[in-house]
């Protein structure tokens, strides 16, 4: 809902994926993708309509329930910059971690630094955000975003603004954690080659699925 009325971003979406898959999410700018990701998500509530992830009914949970959900069970790469300004790279990684208190932070800050050096960030840990690339914050984004070995990663556009090798890179290790891990990865993007690689490709047009 907007002070100009009801927009309906998403609708009559039915859809499931398969845990464990690697589902991509395909259609116009404006079609519904990042709204679909945001209900799916935990991030935005439908009017109507029920989310089911990992065995979990999300909208039935309390605020506090939702929001525990999602710091342990989901991983977000959201389409436009999300790292916090004035923490360093390797802050905003652990971050995630550090709020649930689950395993001490010594733990957390090698992980941490595992991550961001897997994705080629290891020169990198104290920067700030302002100090490195645009495709260098991606990367620490989709560290921070593995941080809690998610049962679902959703990337929104995760590498929309990179260059051909590094997209590949990225895509390699979304890739590799998908099968290794078993982690269900949901992307939204425009390369259609890198949706070929999907189990399952979702079409979006105004807010609907194609089939
Ligand atoms: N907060 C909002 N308020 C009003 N309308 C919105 C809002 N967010 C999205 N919309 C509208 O909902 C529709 C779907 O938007 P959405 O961001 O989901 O598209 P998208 O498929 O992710 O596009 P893109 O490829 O450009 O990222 C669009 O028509 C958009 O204008
Ligand atoms: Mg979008």
């Amino acid at each position: 809902m907007t002070e100009r009325g009801r927009v309906d971003a998403v609708r009559g979406v039915s859809l499931d994926i398969v845990a464990g898959c690697f589902a991509a999410i395909i259609g116009r700018s404006g079609s519904g993708k990042s709204s679909l990701m945001a209900m799916v998500g935990g991030l935005s509530r439908p009017s109507a309509g029920r989310v089911t992830v990992d065995g979990s009914d999300i909208w039935t949970l309390s605020e506090n329930a939702l929001a525990d959900f999602r710091n342990r069970r989901l991983g977000y790469v959201f389409q436009f910059a999300s790292l916090l300004p004035t923490l360093r790279l390797i802050d905003n990684v652990a971050l995630p971690a550090m709020l649930n208190r689950r395993r001490p932070a010594v733990e957390i800050y090698a992980r941490a630094t595992e991550l961001l050096s897997q994705l080629g960030l290891g020169d990198h840990l104290d920067a700030y955000p302002s100090e490195v690339s645009a495709g260098e914050q991606r990367r620490a984004a989709i560290s921070r975003a593995l941080i809690n070995d998610p049962s679902v990663l959703l990337a929104d556009e995760p590498t929309s603004d990179l260059d051909e090798q590094t997209e590949i890179e990225i895509m390699d290790e979304l890739l590799a954690v998908n099968r290794d891990r078993g982690m269900t990865l949901i992307l939204v993007t425009h390369n259609l080659t890198l949706a070929e690689q999907a189990d399952q490709i979702v079409h979006l047009a105004d807010g609907a699925v194609v089939t």
